[in-house]
């Protein structure tokens, strides 16, 4: 006893691996119980070395991870599990005065909620390269978020014609796109048809986003129209497979109502096999009807676009390995995982060895296609991958991830997760070239495996090290609610920038000098443009009449890092950060008679405090 306490006292770090290491997870236990549980203490020390990130020292990894319907992307270092940043995506965020200024106002539009779901780096010959995160959201749309600087610079979307935007973002090998698919198939065109014509009348949406090479500005290129499956999740072929995407589905039953009855009658659903190269060429050869302002192929008019692949029912994640060779299918009601060859389904597509059809798209043979069925434990989830075949696929049902090879198929390891696993994600886990260092349970409940904070448990993600042959659970971190996946990239492919340097600051309202700040008036319109530098903001008051429509743009003329200026307008719900560089507006509607102070929201100086001033209105 006089040991542990000992070792409680002389490292923190030890104490967080203590409390992490837990190798039989299903109730909540007391620390002794769990130290016994773990082990020698040389282990817990081992361990606790492992994820240790002394101070000054940074992480080699970073992990996005996505936010749910909070809307953000959580990013943590790896593998510390240290939360580093929010970065808010589809919802407004104070903290940085997101959702507040003009720009992201307007790129945010009416909605102010977003369910995000799956981030995908941007990558070049199927490495994540650095530049872009793109993440999907629910209602339709799609973000692009630019690593330079860690903020949302585009939202695509509401797209026209698909609904519920489940299946998003992968992007393919060299990010030529990002794509998007129906989760709730409704009528194509958007009309009010009742549900007793579901199966006729509904339709999912397969979408292409074309994404800009230099820009990362991303445009709706092409639709497909689907059966109205639900479609689920999805990766991109590479190497040998590039050129296709894989997007699984459920709900083939094309059932309405009770879905976990009427949608588990089949043995089988399907992966849909999308070549986007020829969606791509028949849309420049003109093919296509305009529906809703988008060009739509119909797999009835034009063949060779997309083709079905039976799997075990009900799947979740559809995984490419990264030679390519291998499209792995987890059907979650299954005690497998079912492992398709890519050159299999070439060839059957060839020889036209279809076993039927779904509205005019090819079904494969699943004896024709499948390689394998690896008895990996049940509720196959998701699959990630390792060097040298290693393959780890997270198990829903048996809370477990199992650790197999792509060939053998043989299942190697297996350990519990605390508790239901979802989503994991490996170092580069998505790319040809996988890094096998640290592979993150992201888990759907935590049962306990945190202090109490009320009913509403804090989450839990864990940590492994899959350096070796088996497994290591090596730390439990709190992740922000609904991790639904992630990736996890080495750190020196991200170059953030520090401040935004002067020279790029084009904005038509931005003021570089403190005596060129100041009020203009034209009608009813007020300009205010404004300086922020230590320890004031210039002008210190100004003045409107009320309903004048005024437009406060301030630039922060710091070139130092970390020198941040807010702007916090009371009682008008303004609330800008402006970072060292930058110049952001804010337009509003002078309303209230009065007056109303504003201030600096980010402690900046010693005289942080007296950075003030007040706005009234007559
Ligand atoms: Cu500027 Cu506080």
């Amino acid at each position: 006893m006089t040991v542990h306490r000992h070792r409680l006292v002389w490292g923190s770090p030890l104490v967080l691996a203590i409390l992490a290491l837990a190798v039989s997870q299903c109730a909540p236990r007391a620390p002794q119980q769990r130290r016994a549980a773990a082990g020698a203490t040389s282990d817990i020390a081992q361990a606790a070395q492992k994820v240790y990130v002394a101070p000054g020292d940074l992480d080699p990894y970073y992990m996005f991870s996505s936010g749910g319907h909070s809307g953000n992307v959580y990013v943590y270092g790896i593998p510390s599990m240290r939360h580093l940043v929010t970065i808010p995506v589809f919802t407004p965020y104070p903290a940085t005065g997101y959702g507040f200024d003009d720009d992201t106002k307007k790129m945010l539009g009416d909605l102010t909620w977003g369910d995000a779901h799956h981030p995908a780096l941007s990558e070049t010959k199927g490495e994540y390269d650095g530049r872009w995160l793109f993440i999907n959201e629910m209602n339709g749309r799609i973000a692009r978020i630019d690593l330079r600087d860690f903020k949302t610079k585009q939202i695509l979307g509401p797209v026209p014609n698909l609904h519920g935007n489940h299946a998003s973002s992968f992007v393919t090998p060299n990010t030529e796109y990002a794509m998007m698919a129906t989760r709730f198939s409704r009528p194509v065109p958007q009309r009010p048809v009742g549900v007793d014509k579901y199966a006729t009348e509904y339709k999912g949406i397969i979408a292409g986003v074309k994404i800009n090479p230099t820009s990362g500005e991303m445009t709706l290129a092409w639709e497909i129209l689907m059966p109205p499956f639900d479609y689920d999740l999805g990766d991109a072929g590479k190497l040998v497979s590039d050129g296709w995407m894989f997007f699984s589905s459920y709900n083939t039953e094309r059932a309405t109502g009770k879905l976990e009855v009427t949608a588990s009658q089949r043995d089988r659903d399907y992966i849909a096999a999308v070549d986007w190269r020829a969606a791509e060429k028949a849309i420049a050869d003109g093919k296509g009807d305009v529906i809703d302002g988008v060009k739509v192929i119909d797999p009835a008019k034009v063949a060779g676009i997309v083709y079905l692949m039976p799997c075990g029912k009900s799947p979740h994640g559809v995984d490419v390995s990264p030679d390519g060779k291998y499209i792995v299918g987890s059907g979650k009601l299954q005690g497998v995982t079912t492992v398709f060859n890519f050159e299999k389904i070439q060839t059957a597509i060839r020889n036209r060895d279809f076993l039927d059809d779904e509205d005019a798209i090819p079904v494969l043979k699943y004896e024709s296609i499948k390689d394998a069925e690896v008895p990996v434990g049940l509720g196959p989830l998701h699959t990630q991958f390792g060097p040298d075949g290693m393959a780890y696929t997270s198990l829903f049902v048996d809370s477990a991830i199992a650790k197999w090879k792509l060939g053998t198929w043989e299942v190697i390891d297996k350990v519990p997760m605390s508790y239901s696993i979802g989503h994991l994600a490996a170092a580069e886990g998505d790319t040809v070239s996988p890094d096998g260092t640290w592979l993150v349970g992201l888990n759907k409940l935590s049962h306990g495996r945190h202090l109490s904070v009320g009913p509403s448990q804090p989450e839990s993600s864990q940590l492994l090290d899959i350096t070796e042959e088996k497994m290591k659970l090596v730390y439990d971190a709190f992740t922000e609610p609904e991790p639904h996946y992630a990736q996890i990239i080495k750190a020196d492919k991200i170059k953030p920038i520090e401040v935004y340097p002067k020279e790029e600051n084009k904005h038509p309202l931005a003021v570089w000098d403190i005596k060129d700040a100041g009020v203009t008036r034209q009608g009813k319109k007020v300009l205010v443009k404004m300086v922020a530098v230590r320890s004031t903001l210039t002008p210190t008051d100004f003045e409107a009449n009320e309903g004048d429509e005024v437009t406060v743009a301030i630039t922060n003329i710091e070139q130092t890092t970390d020198e941040l200026h807010g702007f916090g307008l009371l009682d008008y719900n303004i609330k800008l950060v402006v970072d060292p560089g930058e110049t952001k507006t804010v337009t509003f509607t002078a309303k209230k008679k009065g007056v109303f102070a504003y201030y600096c929201t980010n402690f900046c100086s010693a005289l942080h405090q007296e950075m003030q001033g007040y706005f009234i209105v007559k």
